[in-house]
């Protein structure tokens, strides 16, 4: 019988919202019998900027028991699933940052032939949900990595209608995270868990 897929899902979040998916996948993925580390990335924000922000502020305490992502998790990982708000149509610095630490791992071709998937939040419905997964897809290329995507590879997926990766409205805080999010979440965590799993014995038979 094969190990596990070991999972990493590695996200950052200010208000909460993508924190919510990231528990969502975790807890998927766990009962799709992946073991799973969830891992959040190091803040870059001045305690000030959080403190003016009660959705921000609030969000930091109720993640503080999660541990802050290392490159040994990316190691560790078989499969990684990261998360990230949409900053001006961008990934949020604060995982890119993370990213950016990579180098040495990615010289050593540890960040090649895992799976790898992506989601993220905006607060508006055209407000760059594809464009941030696709720039976050874009380093995932240079890891030598596989991309996973969801697709519509599920009914739910024309509910929640973002192939590239799980994603969410958020109304700047008055649309929380709904069932059509969360079973989004589900199926592309358990997609992810799926393919791992079959590269991984694939891989241990080659
Ligand atoms: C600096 C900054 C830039 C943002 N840029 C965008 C954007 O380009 N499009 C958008 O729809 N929302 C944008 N937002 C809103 C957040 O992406 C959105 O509220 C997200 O759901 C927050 O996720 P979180 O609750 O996990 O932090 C931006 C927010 C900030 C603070």
């Amino acid at each position: 019988m094969s190990t596990p897929v070991k999972l990493a899902v590695i996200y950052y979040s200010a208000t909460g919202t993508v924190a919510t998916i990231a528990k969502e996948i975790a807890e998927a993925a766990e009962k799709a019998g992946a073991e799973v580390r969830l891992r959040k990335a190091a803040e870059l924000a001045p305690q000030a900027a959080i403190d003016s922000n009660a959705a921000w502020a609030a969000n930091a305490a109720a993640t503080a028991d999660i541990s802050v992502v290392t490159p040994d998790d990316m190691e560790w990982a078989d499969a990684v699933i990261f998360g990230s708000p949409t900053r001006f149509g961008n990934v949020a610095s604060q995982l890119k940052q993370f990213i950016d630490t990579l180098g040495g791992l990615w010289a050593q071709g540890k960040l090649a032939d895992k799976v790898y998937s992506g989601f993220t939040s905006t607060a508006t419905a055209h407000g760059g949900q594809e464009s941030t997964l696709l720039a976050l897809y874009n380093s995932v290329h240079h890891f030598g990595g596989i991309v996973v995507a969801p697709g519509y590879t599920d009914p739910a997926k024309f509910a929640d209608g973002n192939p590239y990766g799980t994603s969410h409205v958020d109304a700047q805080g008055n649309n929380p995270v709904d069932d059509t999010t969360l079973n989004a979440a589900r199926v592309q965590a358990e997609r992810v868990v799926k393919i791992a799993s079959g590269l991984k014995v694939g891989l241990a038979a080659a």
